[in-house]
């Protein structure tokens, strides 16, 4: 263990923190990220369809869809890893997640904001109204019969759609109550975060003893507000990533390691902590010497 790897657990094994997550955590889950680094061959990630884009026109509507439901399988395939696991059994503080894949709703996340909402939701933009992406997905099967599978080859991208460029035999699908313009009811780029649900993590973030930052690039400035606004509060920030992050000047320990790894040794630590305590207990024999009620 090196001299960053102790004071990070120093800082974390006995405080209460807040944890931010980004596509880092999920891509021992397969699905990839934006800003990792990748083989030097590796074709440059295509940033995703911005919100104004997506507005814009129903070709770029089609485009989007038409994408989005090849590499629909391939997302809905993707399982919790053991970060996100062990981040279950470590913390019952808030989780922010700027993930949009809902591994850690399903990892049993304790108390989690989906910063930038979840793929598996689709919302009408014309009349409002919700409908799981499950049903959206098996219209577009109906109305594009044979079409997922005749581009099952394409490559995947970090958001759940794929490399893909004619699509205009593609059937859009619509609102079932107004058939109106369906968009998954996640936050695109160009889109802002509700603000009562920034708000909410602002508060969390403020009464907290500690943030933890796992497996994000920070270069999205709603992930980054966190950070800025713990280190304004002169709250320790202990950033995970491997490679460099927009906030690592603000962080008080920064860790080129992977976040699994990472958990693994918070873990180990905590459960060190409360064997000793336990230990101390029943060594000191304070009370009736039953240590079995002693929690961390
Ligand atoms: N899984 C998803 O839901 C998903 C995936 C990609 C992007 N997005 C969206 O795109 C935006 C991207 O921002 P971001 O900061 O989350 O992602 P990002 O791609 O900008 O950064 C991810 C960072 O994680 C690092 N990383 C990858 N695997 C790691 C591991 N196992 N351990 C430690 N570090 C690891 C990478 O080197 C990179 O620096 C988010 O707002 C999110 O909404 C979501
Ligand atoms: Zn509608």
């Amino acid at each position: 263990m090196n001299d960053d790897t102790g004071r990070a657990l120093d800082l974390l094994s006995s405080r209460r923190f807040v944890t931010l997550t980004g596509a880092g955590i999920s891509t021992d889950s397969g699905i990839p990220d934006y800003r990792g680094p990748r083989p030097v061959d590796a074709p440059p990630v295509r940033m995703p369809m911005t919100y104004q884009e997506f507005i814009a026109s129903a070709v770029n509507q089609r485009r989007y869809w038409a994408r989005a439901h090849v590499g629909w399988s391939r997302m809905t395939t993707a399982e919790p890893n053991a970060g996100h696991r062990l981040l279950t059994a470590l913390t019952r503080e808030l989780v922010i997640t700027q993930n949009v894949d809902g591994l850690h709703r399903r990892a049993g996340q304790h108390h989690l904001i989906e910063l930038h909402g979840r793929i598996s939701e689709v919302a009408c933009l014309d009349c409002g109204r919700r409908t799981p992406r499950s049903a959206v997905q098996a219209e577009m099967s109906a109305h594009n019969a044979g079409y997922a599978d005749r581009h099952a080859d394409a490559t995947v991208r970090p958001d759940g759609d794929v490399e893909l460029d004619d699509t205009s035999g593609f059937v859009l699908p619509t609102c079932a109550a107004c058939e109106g313009r369906l968009k998954p009811d996640v936050v695109f780029f160009g889109e802002n975060v509700p603000k009562e649900r920034v708000a909410r993590c602002l508060d969390a973030v403020a009464n907290t003893a500690a943030l933890l930052v796992l497996g994000s690039s920070l270069t999205v400035m709603s992930g980054l507000r966190f950070v800025r606004q713990a280190h304004r509060l002169g709250t320790p920030v202990v950033v995970v990533n491997r490679g460099t992050t927009r906030g690592d000047d603000l962080a008080t320990v920064k860790l080129d390691l992977g976040v699994s790894e990472f958990l693994e040794g918070l873990y180990s630590e905590r459960s060190r902590i409360v064997d000793e305590r336990a230990d101390s207990f029943s060594t000191t024999g304070a009370g009736t010497g039953d240590s079995t009620s002693i929690t961390a």
